[in-house]
């Protein structure tokens, strides 16, 4: 008998760009704790896996000043997870942490104390800056050549797990000792082994190197992929490159990032998603995606009229995920908006869309389900567009169609973020 294939759920809390619609009357702050406890209680309501912070390490600028349709200041995630930990009971808590900027020493203890204080509940996604501007704000400077940045991530990952291996599950603190590429530490670890063994490692970047790497170490991959087509391809991919690390597929879940507009009507649904999409992309908003991708002045050019037909310059946007070929990709939006009959705020709006699911509850319960059973994904990670209510209707109106159709769980079964997400214990390397 096959064993019917259920749902991962996970929470993203809104971050520091146009999927938020910060304009709404409804949206409150993004650093006050109130929002981030709104949120994750709605997400623990809902039976999630888990609560999701990204991170940005310096402040966007566009044309050498502050990203002004971005809502600049957000406090640091591990702890904003700590003060989580005390308001929640079961759901996994997980931090956006870069592997070029720290050291595995302090962020295996403050991964450890997370563990801890939640009884189990730690996740660290773990990221590689792709940009120097990130890295003018560290001592080390700069960034590092995609290659070296996951070889540094993968050591970084190894080392910390030795680390947290370091204390037998008795409590006796044994030495540990690191020589590696990147780091040469020896010592004590600070904190016994934690409920979980080792935090869950989450891992978000495309490039081949990212997918070797997530196969080689993660528990579960944060990915962009959503649609049913390209998650697939995804999917087959990623799982089929555990095996080299004998690793099962069950041992990794694939998560994309996702979001969901519901309605009492299809037609109703479409309209709001239209809403949204409009408020998300302003004309403003518009001139500066396409100045990401030309990288230069865009600013005489009218949102509501055609695309330049002059070709993007190399530069680089600061700050943001680089576009690796912008030539490319002018020339996809240009054929775009030439088969549409679409300007330039409307090719925006239409290109830079993540996956969404739109419809009634009904109908977006039996797609995401459609997801899942067909491996485009092992479950998504959901993206809202209001902070901090913007999940209110998803746990109320969908979860239960989904608990009906037997494709998500109707209770925690276990205390730890581990067990939600149905991956196997660590085995302590005495
Ligand atoms: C879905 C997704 C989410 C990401 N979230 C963050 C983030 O919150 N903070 C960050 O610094 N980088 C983030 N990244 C960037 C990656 O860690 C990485 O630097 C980038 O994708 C380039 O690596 P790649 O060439 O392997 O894709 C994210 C990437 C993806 C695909």
């Amino acid at each position: 008998m096959t064993v019917r294939k259920r749902m991962h759920l996970a929470a993203h809390f809104p971050g520091v760009n146009s999927t938020t619609v910060w304009t709404d009357p409804r949206s409150k702050s993004q650093i006050d704790f109130a929002s981030f406890e709104h949120l994750a209680r709605t997400a623990e309501r809902g039976l999630f896996d888990f609560f999701f912070l990204a991170e940005g390490l310096r402040l966007r600028e566009h044309k050498g000043r502050i990203h002004d349709l971005d809502v600049v200041g957000r406090p640091e995630s591990i702890t904003v997870l700590n003060a989580l930990a005390a308001v929640t009971e079961r759901l996994g808590l997980a931090a956006t942490v870069n592997a070029t900027f720290n050291e595995p020493y302090e962020l295996a203890r403050r991964l450890a104390t997370l563990d801890h204080l939640s009884g189990g509940r730690a996740a660290w996604n773990v990221v590689t800056s792709s940009d120097a501007f990130t890295g003018e704000n560290f001592r080390r400077g700069g960034f590092l050549d995609r290659a070296d940045r996951y070889a540094r991530a993968a050591e970084f990952v190894a080392t910390a797990r030795e680390l947290w291996d370091s204390w037998t599950p008795e409590g006796v603190a044994r030495p540990f000792a690191h020589q590696g590429r990147h780091f040469d530490i020896a010592g004590e670890f600070g904190l016994p082994r934690s409920p979980q063994g080792r935090p869950v490692v989450i891992q978000a970047g495309d490039s081949d190197e990212g997918r070797e790497f997530a196969a080689s170490t993660a528990d579960v991959v944060f990915t962009r992929h959503g649609t049913l087509e390209a998650g697939r391809e995804f999917y087959a991919d990623v799982k089929g490159r555990l095996a080299t690390y004998g690793r099962s597929p069950e041992d990794l879940k694939i998560m994309p990032g996702v979001t969901v507009v519901l309605g009492d009507t299809a037609a109703d649904a479409r309209e709001r998603a239209a809403e949204i999409r409009r408020r998300q992309v302003s004309p403003q908003n518009a001139l500066l995606a396409l100045e990401q991708i030309w990288g230069v002045d865009l600013s005489s050019y009218d949102p509501d009229g055609p695309l330049p037909d002059i070709d993007p310059e190399p530069a680089l946007a600061q700050g943001r995920v680089r576009v690796a070929d912008p030539l490319a990709v002018a020339e996809k939006w240009r054929a775009l908006s030439r088969a549409k009959g679409l300007s330039i705020r409307q090719t925006v709006i239409e290109a830079s869309g993540r996956q969404s699911f739109i419809g009634t509850p009904e109908a977006v319960a039996a797609e995401l389900d459609e997801f899942v059973t067909a491996d485009a994904a092992d479950g998504f990670i959901l993206v809202p567009h209001l902070t901090p209510d913007g999940l209110d209707e998803f746990v109320d109106r969908v979860v239960p169609l989904l608990q009906e159709r037997d494709a998500f769980r109707t209770e925690y079964t276990g205390m730890t973020l581990r067990s939600h997400l149905g991956l196997p214990e660590p085995v302590w390397k005495g």
